[in-house]
């Protein structure tokens, strides 16, 4: 039975979800040491985002947080959990060898660590819908090269046998042009067209702006844990879900409600702006991003008439050999 069990979140973010993941992980570990013997484990938690996320707000939150674990498991357990930040990006290492049991990233390896260089994709911001093949193979080369170097420097920092679990949006069909899963981009490239013709932006805005955001493919994500060759893959599921997180009924909340259509684009046009906002503003400014998501609202409306309204996910399972 170990002593202390030392855990990484990265890519934390600083909203209600991020203690949300480190509450179910303290949970799962407080019971598991019950069961095996009575003694209370120390668990280090790390937090990890860029430099630019509010890390002053996760840690506002933690007396209430300390607060509620007293309450759930006594003060003794609450006095045992150690909560710290970690600010720089994870394409770098994070903390010292041989440091961490278990690593937890959800919804972030898709961001890549920079746009491609030398970029020659006008009247797009991504590499979906287009069908030039540099394109595609300028983002796929990027990504390679990025989650090789985050699963590099995690095999330094992972004791042997550590595991870790990553989520991210990636594509089911291994050819990019088939735009499933992706077509979240293509509504927000065709809401900054709408601007365009509003005159608020110049179509010059767009031609040279590009996402750094690669949805991969499952084999390619396999390809890559081979070729790195530090882990053993142990499971990796692909899963759709709606892009209302509200539509998923996965059995265990009050899902009778049903959203209206406008209800329903608000929420997706919401969540969607709340992610990449900070990526467009440095370009576009911040004066046209209320017309940008007024777009993108009504064009969600219409796509979800589609019934391909769905990302999908690719969740990793992944050993330290
Ligand atoms: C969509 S949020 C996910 C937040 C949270 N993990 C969740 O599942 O709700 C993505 C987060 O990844 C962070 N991120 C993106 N690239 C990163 C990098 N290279 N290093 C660390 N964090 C990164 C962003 O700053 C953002 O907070």
């Amino acid at each position: 039975m170990l002593e202390s069990f030392k855990i990484a979140d990265l890519g934390c973010s600083s909203g209600p979800n991020t203690l949300l993941f480190v509450s179910e992980i303290i949970d799962t570990i407080n019971k598991l040491s019950k069961q095996n013997s009575n003694k209370t484990q120390e668990i280090s938690v790390i937090l990890n985002d860029l430099t630019k996320n509010d890390f002053n707000n996760i840690f506002s939150a933690l007396p209430s947080f300390y607060e509620l674990l007293k309450k759930n498991h006594g003060y003794e357990f609450s006095r045992k959990c150690f909560i710290s930040g970690v600010a720089a990006s994870f394409y770098e290492r994070l903390v010292p060898c041989k440091s961490l049991h278990f690593v937890h990233s959800s919804y972030c390896l898709h961001w890549l660590s920079q746009v491609p260089e030398n970029l020659e994709n006008k009247e797009h911001i991504y590499m979906s819908k287009t069908r030039d093949p540099n394109v595609f193979n300028a983002y796929k080369n990027q990504f390679y090269k990025d989650f090789s170097s985050f699963l590099t420097h995690r095999s330094h920092e992972i004791l042997p046998t550590g595991r870790m679990v990553l989520t991210l949006v990636g594509r089911e069909s291994p050819d990019p042009s088939e735009d499933d899963g992706c077509h979240v981009i293509e509504l927000l490239a065709q809401s900054l067209l709408d601007v365009v013709s509003q005159g608020l932006i110049k179509q010059e805005d767009i031609d040279s702006f590009n996402l750094p955001v690669y949805h991969p493919c499952k084999d390619e994500v396999k390809e890559i844990i081979h070729n790195e060759n530090s882990f053993d893959l142990e499971k990796l599921e692909v899963f759709e879900c709606d892009w209302n997180p509200h539509d998923n009924d996965y059995g265990d909340g009050d899902y009778n409600y049903k959203f209206d259509k406008k209800q329903r684009g608000e929420i997706v046009a919401n969540s969607v702006r709340s992610i990449i906002e900070p990526t467009l503003v440095p370009h576009f400014g911040e004066l046209v991003l209320d017309n940008v998501f007024k777009s993108y609202e009504e064009r969600a409306i219409d796509h979800f008439e589609t019934g391909k309204a769905k990302y999908i996910n690719l969740i990793i399972c992944l050993k330290k050999k």
